[in-house]
C-alpha cells in the first residue's frame, strides 16, 4: 500500500526538518523538498497536503524565496511564518514589516472555535518574525491575535488553505502538536497510519523491485547503527545477493573493529567479507590536515578498496550506504548551507562505477533505530551510539598518524568505561575523545613536558541536528582526566568541551 505523503516546502527555516519530524510523529509521511524544486516535486508526486516553512528572507524582497501557487490548487496547504506570509502575497492579501518584531513566547488568542488554533492547549506560543501579514487575501478570516499581531492565524477552510505566523512545530508552542494534529486529520482527511516500522515492508518491496533479479549489492558496513540496519534490510530483501563487506581502516575505537565482526558473525553468519586496510587510509592522509579533505580522500579511499576487490565481490552493480536524512540535509542543498561532506553523501568521487542505493535516505536516527529492531538486530548494535564513517581521522585536528589515532583510541576508551562503571552513559548521545594539534607546557615526574591535549566531548541529542553538552560531574571527569594524562603517552592536557550544537558540530572536524 502507498502511504499518503505530505511534502514540506523548506523556504531556509531553522525549524524545517522539525516540521517533517513532528508529521511523521503523527503517523503521516513526510519528506521536505527546497522551493527551487517544489513546484515540480508537487505537480510528480502528488502530495496528500503541503506545508510551507519558515524562512528568514521577506517575500517583499526582489529574488525571495517563492512558490506557483497553482501548482496547490485542490491541494490542503499549512503556511507557517514565512510560508504564511508568502501565502498572503500570493494570494492577494497584503504584508508589510511588522511595527513589534516579536520573538519568543507570545501569547495567543483564538476567538475561532473551530479553526486550527482552537486546538492550541494554552494561548502559548513560539514566534520568530519581522514581516506580518496586514490584510488577508479574500475568502480568509483570521482566526488568532497576539497583543502586537493583528493577524497570528487565518484560514479559507473551503479551500482547505491554512496558515499560522507561529511555529507549532518547535516544543515552546505547548499545543503546536494537536494543531498539527488537526490540520493533518481534521482539514487534509489523513489516516496517520505511516510508522517507521511500515517503512521496513514498503522498503523491501521497493528495494526488490530497484535491483534486477540477477544483479547483486555491495553493503558497506562500518558497525555503526545506520550501516548494520541498512545491511540488514538488504539481507532481508536480496537474501545472499546483499553481499555485505566491513572495511577495517584503522580509524575505529578501540577493539572495534573485532567486535564488529563477532557481532556480524553471530548474525549474519559467514555472509561478511572483511578487508584489512590499514596502510591504505594511513598512507593516502599522510601529511592532510583539511578536514574536507580527509572525508573526500576517505570516501574515495572506501570505493577503491570496493573496486580492487571487484573480482571476490561477485560482480556487484549497487554499492549500499547507511545515509541518513541528516547527513543528506547537512552535506548541503540548494536552501541549506553546507556544513560538512559527510563522505557517505558528497565524497563519492566521479570515477565510481558502481549504481547507488541508500535506502535510510529519508530517515531520522531513532526511526533507523526502530527499523533496526524490526528487522531483528540485537540492541547492543541497535543501541550503539552514533559513529561517523570516517571514523577518528575527524576527531584527531591536524595530520592523521597511527601514533595519534592510538591516543585517541586509548584516551577515548578511558573516558568511556568511566562513564559505563559509573552509570552515566545513558541519555547520553555520543560521547568520545578528541586530539588537538596544539601543544602546552606541562610537568611530569619533575619534568618539563610539551605535548598535545585530549578533548572530552559528551553530547545529548534528539536526531543530531542540533546538541547540547551533557553534564558530567566533576569527580568523574577530574579521574578521566587524571588517567588520560597518566595512561595515554603524548597527552599532558585534557579539556572538557562544553560546546552546544549550534554553533559548534557534534565532531571537531
Ligand atoms: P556533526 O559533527 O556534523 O555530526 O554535528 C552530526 C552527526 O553525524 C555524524 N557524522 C558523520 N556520519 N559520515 C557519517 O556517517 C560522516 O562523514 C560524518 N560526519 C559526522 C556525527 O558523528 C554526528 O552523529
Amino acid at each position: 500500500m502507498q502511504h499518503q505523503l505530505v511534502l514540506v516546502v523548506d523556504f531556509g527555516g531553522q525549524y524545517t526538518q522539525l516540521i517533517v519530524r513532528r508529521v511523521r510523529e503523527l503517523g503521516v509521511y513526510s519528506e521536505m523538498v527546497p522551493w527551487t524544486t517544489a513546484d515540480d516535486a508537487i505537480r510528480t508526486r502528488q502530495p496528500a497536503a503541503v506545508i510551507l516553512s519558515g524562512g528568514p528572507r521577506s517575500v517583499r524582497e526582489p529574488g525571495a524565496p517563492d512558490l506557483d501557487f497553482s501548482v496547490l490548487d485542490g491541494i490542503p496547504v499549512l503556511g507557517i511564518c514565512y510560508g504564511m506570509q508568502l501565502m498572503a502575497a500570493r494570494l492577494g492579501g497584503q504584508v508589510d514589516r511588522a511595527e513589534d518584531r516579536e520573538y519568543g513566547a507570545r501569547q495567543l488568542t483564538s476567538h475561532s472555535p473551530n479553526s486550527l488554533p482552537a486546538h492550541l492547549e494554552s494561548g502559548q506560543v513560539w514566534m520568530s518574525h519581522g514581516d506580518q501579514v496586514r490584510a488577508t487575501p479574500a475568502g480568509f478570516s483570521v482566526t488568532a491575535v497576539t497583543d502586537s499581531c493583528p493577524i497570528a492565524a487565518m484560514e479559507d477552510p473551503t479551500h482547505r488553505r491554512y496558515a499560522v505566523q507561529f511555529h507549532p512545530e518547535v516544543s515552546h508552542t505547548p499545543g503546536g502538536r494537536a494543531l498539527l494534529q488537526s490540520f493533518l486529520r481534521d482539514a487534509a482527511g489523513l489516516r496517520g497510519d505511516w510508522s517507521s516500522e511500515s517503512f521496513v515492508d514498503e522498503e523491501i518491496a521497493r528495494l526488490r523491485a530497484t535491483i534486477g533479479p540477477d544483479e547483486r549489492v555491495l553493503c558497506a558496513v562500518s558497525g555503526g547503527v545506520d550501516s548494520s540496519v541498512m545491511a540488514a534490510l538488504l539481507v532481508r530483501a536480496l537474501g545472499d545477493r546483499a553481499v555485505c563487506v566491513f572495511v577495517d581502516h584503522g580509524l575505529l575505537r578501540k577493539g572495534e573493529a573485532e567486535q564488529v565482526m563477532g557481532t556480524f558473525r553471530d548474525h549474519f553468519g559467514p555472509a561478511l567479507r572483511v578487508f584489512h586496510e590499514h596502510d591504505r587510509f594511513f598512507g593516502a592522509l599522510e601529511g592532510v590536515t583539511d578536514p574536507e579533505r580527509k572525508r573526500k580522500i576517505i570516501g574515495e579511499a572506501f570505493v577503491r578498496v570496493f573496486e580492487d576487490h571487484a573480482a571476490e565481490l561477485s560482480g556487484c552493480q549497487w554499492l549500499a550506504q547507511g545515509t541518513l536524512y541528516p547527513d543528506v540535509i547537512e552535506s548541503g542543498s540548494p536552501t541549506a548551507a553546507k556544513i560538512k561532506s559527510h563522505h557517505n553523501v558528497g565524497g563519492l568521487p566521479d570515477w565510481m562505477k558502481l549504481k547507488l542505493v541508500e535506502p535510510l535516505r529519508w530517515l531520522f536516527k531513532d526511526e533507523v533505530r526502530a527499523v533496526g529492531r524490526r528487522v531483528g538486530l540485537p540492541d547492543d548494535m541497535v543501541d550503539r551510539e552514533p559513529f561517523p564513517g570516517p571514523g577518528i581521522a575527524v576527531r584527531i585536528v591536524g595530520e592523521v598518524t597511527r601514533e595519534r589515532v592510538r591516543a585517541v583510541q586509548d584516551a577515548d576508551d578511558i573516558f568511556r568505561s568511566v562513564l559505563r562503571e559509573r552509570g552515566l552513559n545513558k541519555g547520553i548521545w555520543q560521547s568520545y575523545a578528541a586530539l588537538l594539534d596544539v601543544r602546552s607546557v606541562g610537568v611530569m615526574g619533575d619534568e618539563r613536558t610539551y605535548e598535545h591535549p585530549i578533548v572530552l566531548r559528551a553530547v545529548e541529542s534528539e536526531d543530531a541536528m542540533t546538541a547540547r553538552a551533557v553534564a558530567i560531574p566533576f569527580d568523574a571527569l577530574e579521574l578521566i582526566a587524571s588517567r588520560i594524562v597518566n595512561e595515554v603517552k603524548g597527552v599532558n592536557r585534557v579539556l572538557y568541551d562544553l560546546t552546544s550544537k549550534p554553533p559548534a558540530t557534534i565532531e571537531w572536524e
